[in-house]
């Protein structure tokens, strides 16, 4: 379905399962009321509504292979500790002891042999089955009597995702995630690891985040630096739950570049990248994309990669998928990106921006991540090292490359502007379908 109709062809007219497009649905046209950007009533009825009743995306399951293996997700006011339990499954508890209230693993992720409480070492397993209390005889037994297991929420896995749900009434994951679950398995993310994760503090509304994320329209007022091989002639697909995908194509210029014809030198550097010569492409501009595909193919060929299984768009393209509520992923054969809008549990004007990088390695010579995703000389590609979190503090750049830091610089001031008494809510174009498309669907989910 293209809902731009400028937007591309996704797949140079050769037809590939993964690219079929969904049913046409329709969002309508009305015009949103601002409150939802600023509000507290909104942020509390989001936090009950939505927040406590839908799946939530807490981490890749690459953080959690072993027994022992934890990652801890924190969202509002709450904190989970997803573990790999001796059963082999994956759990997930409330960050919480039952005997104070303290918080257990204060640590990103690691590898523990028990949770033991900070504050008077109390032990749990990884189920969440208490099995040690501090000098228990010191306890009338009628008050140990009351449960002091961890608080279990459900967590599944699926796409080598982990999601966690505070609600035992949401469907099985694998319901839940049907409209793209096949799809965003495609990329094997499981056989990932994570090469960067950062998480950094935003002056707006969650939503701000998520919407900023959600389009490419704002491409050349906000980030000029990818006019030259950027486009933001897109292709985007809707799906059922608030689900979406947006191709994004990489080695085109923006429609708003003065040259659409030549080879300029941001996409010389994404075909050289793919280990094309740029005098050997034919149609300049018009055949880079295909140019830097059949190199993906050439070469996955050679070192026995399924590439079959990817579209040519898949090969080029940013292509995107918006989880509802609060998460969007970015796809590549080489490495997928994880980000995460998450409220601020007392303030609706700021939210957590959290991005991992997980990266697909391959023990090969002429393999590597490529140029544009930024990776240091110093990250080490082959997961032998699980990076920090890497935390940036409100009005600091996120450190997230130059694109993002742009957005964070953005986002305060359109918060800003969407709180006055003059903004009479978001009129949205068809570049921004995925936008009305998410906000439909969270209406729907404050109405229940
Ligand atoms: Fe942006």
């Amino acid at each position: 379905m293209y809902y731009d109709p400028r937007a591309r062809e996704i797949h140079g007219g050769k037809a590939h399962p993964f690219d079929a497009a969904p049913p046409h649905i329709d969002n309508g046209s009305a015009r949103p009321s601002p409150e939802r950007y600023y509000d507290p009533a909104w942020a509390k009825a989001e936090w009950e509504r939505v927040f406590a009743k839908t799946w939530l995306l807490a981490g890749p399951v690459s953080d959690v292979c072993e027994p022992g293996d934890f990652l801890r997700f924190d969202i509002g006011v709450e904190s989970f500790i997803v573990v790999r339990g001796d059963d082999g499954e994956v759990h997930a508890h409330y960050n919480v002891c039952p005997h104070r209230g303290s918080r257990l693993v204060p640590g990103n992720t690691g590898a523990l042999v028990r949770f033991t409480c900070p504050f008077h070492s109390w032990q749990f397993d990884f189920e969440g089955r208490n099995i040690a209390v501090t000098d228990p005889e010191t306890f009338q037994p009628r008050v140990l009597c009351h449960d002091h297991n961890l608080t279990s929420v459900r967590c599944e896995v699926a796409a080598g995702l982990v999601f966690i749900s505070m609600s035992d009434d949401v469907p099985p994951l694998a319901e839940w995630l049907a409209p793209i679950l096949d799809k965003l398995e495609t990329y094997d993310m499981a056989s990932m690891h994570v090469v960067q994760h950062r998480r950094s503090e935003w002056g707006a509304n969650w939503k701000g985040g998520v919407d900023a994320f959600y389009e490419s329209y704002h491409l050349h007022a906000i980030h000029p630096q990818t006019m030259g091989m950027l486009d933001d002639r897109t292709h985007i697909d809707l799906y059922p739950g608030g689900f979406s995908r947006q191709y994004v194509p990489f080695g085109q210029p923006n429609s708003h570049h003065p040259d659409q014809a030549g080879i300029n030198p941001g996409i010389e550097a994404m075909l050289r990248d793919a280990g094309v010569d740029p005098a050997e492409v034919a149609d300049g501009a018009k055949g880079s994309r295909a140019a830097i595909a059949v190199a993906k193919r050439v070469r996955a060929a050679r070192m026995g990669l399924d590439y079959d299984k990817f579209s040519d768009s898949q090969l080029t393209d940013s292509t995107i998928f918006g989880v509802f509520p609060n998460a969007q992923i970015g796809c590549h054969p080489e490495a997928v990106f994880l980000h995460r809008f998450l409220p601020n549990g007392d303030d609706s004007g700021r939210f957590t921006c959290e991005t991992v990088i997980l990266y697909k390695h391959v023990d090969m010579p002429g393999y590597g991540a490529p140029g544009w995703m930024g990776l240091g000389a110093d990250v080490d590609l082959t997961g032998g090292t699980r990076p920090d979190v890497v935390h940036t503090a409100l009005g600091e750049p996120p450190g997230m490359g130059e694109v993002l830091d742009q957005d964070s610089e953005l986002l305060p001031i359109v918060q800003a502007g969407a709180r006055s008494r003059g903004f009479r809510g978001p009129l949205w174009s068809e570049q921004e379908a995925r936008l009305r498309h998410f906000h439909t669907e969270l209406d729907r989910w404050l109405a229940r």
